[in-house]
């Protein structure tokens, strides 16, 4: 195995090159114009052998070879870097003993695939972090890894693919499998393979990359994958406000339709009677702490009342004008969300409340009140069961609030970042209930664990439009200090100690 070779030249291999299909290509006196679903991109083009060859890329896939032959040295040079620049939009058929086997698109902004050399005593096998997946009618692999996709257009690359789910020495590769390949050619197109990141390669008796380096054994498949398509970069999809349904499906509205059920209208606090007694941003910020057990006397009812009044009531509502904005109704609550979406939900699964009955509840953030959803005792003890086991059973919390998505209120709007602005929308919302509840005196903590095939079903949810991506206990909180910064327990001072001692007497005093 030798790694780095440049490509496209590279023996026993034949490439082709074209524009993708969803690129249009228009050429004027002077310039040529790309436009893909995403962007366009212009290029200044006079006439000559680039331009020629570019018109002829436009109508399909076209040898490299037989193109490069016909340039001189200056133009040859020219048009390769153009190509080099032109990236993204277009493609390579990869011809290994003169059959075209695999396309290679380029996926990353930044990169130049490279082959490497393979030999028949490698042993290869499909990156840890390689999916294979339908893509458009065709057998893609991808990788948050590769620096392209692999079309798998052949029969006989997909055999071979099929072959690397578990490590094979190169050489026993060869017309085995069903393949067909003889073993110059799986040299060949395994080299393509590696070169672009999507298959691993390692010598006799060593470890595979993905194995052996303990940066990467520390990523999750799943984690690779969305940390690279969600920000730009590594990967060719749309990205943003693209609204990819505007037209085709309605919008989600800014506010849910309220479920049927009793409902309990809620304690509303007056803003001179919170101003009056509050600590300030100060002291919850750096009084802030997570707590697990609780005091003798349960939440009430105006604690509750009073937090969700703060945390997670709409304010005020908008209606933008079609052209501004499109979408419909905005609204505006306590925490900031991207784009205004305010799609998370809160859900309360109250199990110790003086004025509120045990019950699992929808926070209805317009009317100010909980509607009951759920009052089966088995269910509540459920939800609770998973709150408390994701803090190793310390704590059996007064009130469990469960945050839902409804997640097409922003893929409706966002390509490619919905869900991870969705977690970012939950960090949000943890931080806010954190403040509050510490302005209040009450004892909060995030939770990291939650079911929400569980949560779906018990609080009646269609699990793909709206399930819970977060969890948050609350309790009244245990009299004296948690001392979680207890010298004794080994914590030591790194900055002003005098901070959280200024906020906790000003807490004790709130
Ligand atoms: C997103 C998030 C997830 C958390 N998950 C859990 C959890 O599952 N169980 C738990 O006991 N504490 C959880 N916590 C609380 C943290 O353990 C706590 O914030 C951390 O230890 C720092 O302590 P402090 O909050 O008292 O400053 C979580 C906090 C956050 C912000």
């Amino acid at each position: 195995m030798r790694p780095g070779t440049p490509w496209p030249e590279v023996e026993c291999v034949e490439y082709s090159v074209g524009f993708r299909d969803d690129v249009r290509v228009e050429f004027d006196a002077a310039s040529v114009s790309l436009a893909t679903p995403a962007s366009t991109f212009a290029v200044r083009l006079p006439a000559g052998g680039t331009r020629d060859a570019l018109a002829a890329l436009a109508g399909g896939l076209v040898p490299l070879g037989e193109t490069l032959d016909g340039f001189e040295p200056a133009e040859r040079e020219r048009f390769q870097r153009l190509l080099a620049r032109l990236g993204r939009l277009v493609e390579f058929g990869v011809a290994v003993g003169g059959r075209e086997l695999i396309r290679l698109q380029q996926t990353g902004q930044d990169t130049d695939p490279a082959t490497t050399v393979v030999g028949p005593d490698d042993v290869v096998r499909l990156s840890r972090f390689a999916l294979c997946r339908s893509r458009s009618g065709t057998l893609v692999l991808e990788s948050p890894l590769a620096s392209a996709r692999a079309l798998l257009v052949h029969r006989t690359a997909r055999t071979l693919v099929y072959s690397l789910a578990a490590g094979r020495r190169v050489g026993d590769l060869a017309e085995q499998d069903g393949g067909d390949l003889a073993l110059p050619e799986v040299c060949a197109l395994l080299g393509v393979l590696v070169g672009a990141g999507l298959v691993e390669c390692r010598s006799a008796g060593e470890e595979f990359e993905t194995e052996e380096n303990s940066t990467l054994r520390q990523w999750d498949f799943h984690d690779l994958l969305f940390h690279s398509r969600i920000r730009s970069g590594r990967h060719d999809a749309p990205l943003g406000g693209t609204f990819p349904h505007r037209g085709e499906i309605a919008p989600r509205p800014a506010v849910k339709a309220v479920p049927d059920g009793p409902s309990i209208e809620l304690y509303r606090p007056a803003l001179e009677e919170i101003t009056g007694r509050d600590p300030g941003l100060t002291a919850a910020l750096e009084g802030r702490r997570s707590f697990r057990s609780y005091g003798e006397q349960p939440l009430t009812a105006e604690q509750i009342g009073e937090f969700l009044y703060r945390v997670g009531r709409v304010r005020t509502r908008f209606v933008p004008a079609p052209d501004d904005e499109p979408g419909g109704e905005i609204v505006s609550r306590p925490y900031p969300t991207g784009g205004s979406s305010f799609e998370l939900e809160l859900y309360l699964t109250v199990q110790r409340c003086d004025g509120i009955d045990p019950g699992i509840y929808y926070y209805d953030p317009v009317a100010h009140r909980l509607v009951l959803v759920n009052d089966a005792h088995q269910d509540r003890r459920a939800m609770l069961e998973v709150a408390s086991v994701s803090t190793a059973r310390e704590a059996d919390p007064d009130l469990l609030i469960t945050m839902t998505s409804r997640f097409q209120r922003l893929s409706w709007k966002y390509s490619g970042m919905a869900y991870a602005t969705t977690l970012r929308h939950t960090g949000v919302l943890y931080q806010t209930m954190y403040l509050v509840a510490t302005a209040m005196g009450l004892a909060p903590c995030g939770l990291g664990i939650g079911n929400s095939d569980m949560s779906a079903r018990v609080l009646g949810l269609d699990y793909l439009q709206e399930s819970s991506v977060g969890d948050f206990i609350l309790g009244s909180r245990p009299p004296g200090d948690p001392g979680i910064w207890d010298r004794e327990q080994g914590w030591e001072w790194v900055n002003d100690p005098e901070w959280a001692a200024w906020a906790g007497a000003k807490l004790r005093r709130a």
